[in-house]
């Protein structure tokens, strides 16, 4: 069996070895950056984690992860427009880089590469693996709007939270497990306890990326700190704080969240935070969806060995500190 690192290192060289184009240079330069600042690279190694698991060549399930971490790179792209935010992976993001119009066109052409990439898998089942791609790729969309509509909702629940990061967040985890598992040809089922295994890592998984965008040290996030609370992010840590909060502190708090001096605003609310025990809070909830996730694992049809590697990097996902 590999280990992550190893996986990680097959990715990489695949991404080297892909060109994406480079003329009109502005078009292309920032694919190429974007796509050279790293990250974890989390979702293509889970799909050829999959593949593994099911005992496939993880070759087989290449094309494919990258097609998934190149379409990620672009909901990043856009997603960086959207959150006015100016750091990612520790560098300039492409719109501060270049500009807006160079970010939405370059962002474009990665999402039309990805599916291109995706059709490179051999397989008998692709009309699947691209129904799986496109309707996860339609629910992120979804999830992306709900998440800036609420910004300018003062009152958002606890369950539309979770539909929202479901939406933008955990539905291309799951169908990165997924996809690497059908590549593998694993049965209907596997495939559908793989999707929700992943779904409920993704829920956990942006429950702790909430954390560390308030909680999180710049140098290892490579996002700048508070940005959540100063676009008024209706994140778990938020909606907890709200419906937590007692009356003699309500007041400072709604004027902390029309607060225009972006210090002062992430400073009062992080006091509160502090004192109302939010990021406590937060972490319970993580573990909750992490014992979903493994009762899902656990009804896949292979042996325990295999899932071990799987059970372990959602392990250190919940630690992450980056
Ligand atoms: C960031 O994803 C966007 C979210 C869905 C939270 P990652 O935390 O996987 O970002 P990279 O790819 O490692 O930079
Ligand atoms: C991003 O959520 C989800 C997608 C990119 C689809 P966030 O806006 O929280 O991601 P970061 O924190 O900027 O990486
Ligand atoms: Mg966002
Ligand atoms: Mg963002
Ligand atoms: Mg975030």
């Amino acid at each position: 069996m590999y280990t992550y690192p190893a996986l990680l290192q097959l990715i990489n060289q695949k991404i080297t070895e892909t060109s994406f184009g480079s003329n009109p240079k502005e078009l292309y330069e920032p694919i190429t950056y974007m796509m050279g600042l790293g990250g974890k690279r989390l979702r293509p190694v889970l799909t050829l984690m999959a593949a593994d698991m099911f005992a496939a060549d993880v070759n087989k399930a290449l094309d494919a992860a990258l097609a998934i971490e190149v379409f990620h790179n672009f909901t990043l792209v856009h997603d960086d427009i959207m959150d006015n935010a100016p750091l990612r992976r520790g560098k300039e993001t492409v719109f501060q880089k270049w500009n807006m119009p160079v970010a939405i066109l370059s962002g474009d052409l990665m999402l039309i590469r990805s599916i291109d990439l995706l059709a490179k898998t051999e397989t008998n089942q692709f009309s699947k693996l691209l129904s799986v791609f496109n309707d996860t790729a339609a629910k992120v969309c979804e999830g992306q709007q709900i998440d800036m509509n609420f910004e300018t909702l003062s009152k958002v629940t606890h369950d539309e939270y979770i539909h929202m990061i479901s939406l933008k967040t955990a539905v291309l985890l799951g169908a990165s497990l997924e996809i690497g598992a059908r590549i593998a040809g694993a049965s209907e089922v596997d495939a559908m306890h793989m999707y929700e295994f992943g779904k409920c890592i993704g829920i956990a998984f942006q429950i702790q990326d909430d954390i560390l965008d308030s909680f999180g040290q710049t140098a290892a996030v490579g996002k700048r700190i508070g940005g959540d609370i100063a676009s008024n992010k209706k994140t778990l840590l938020l909606i907890e704080l709200l419906d937590s909060v007692h009356k003699d502190d309500l007041k400072l708090l709604q004027n902390l969240l029309a607060e225009p001096n972006d210090e002062l605003k992430i400073e009062g609310v992080l006091a509160l935070y502090d004192k109302y025990q939010i990021k406590a809070f937060a972490e319970s909830q993580k573990q909750q969806y992490l014992d979903t996730a493994f009762h899902h694992l656990n009804e896949v049809s292979v042996s325990p060995e295999r899932k071990q590697l799987l059970i372990n990097t959602a392990h250190e996902l919940m630690e992450r500190v980056s």
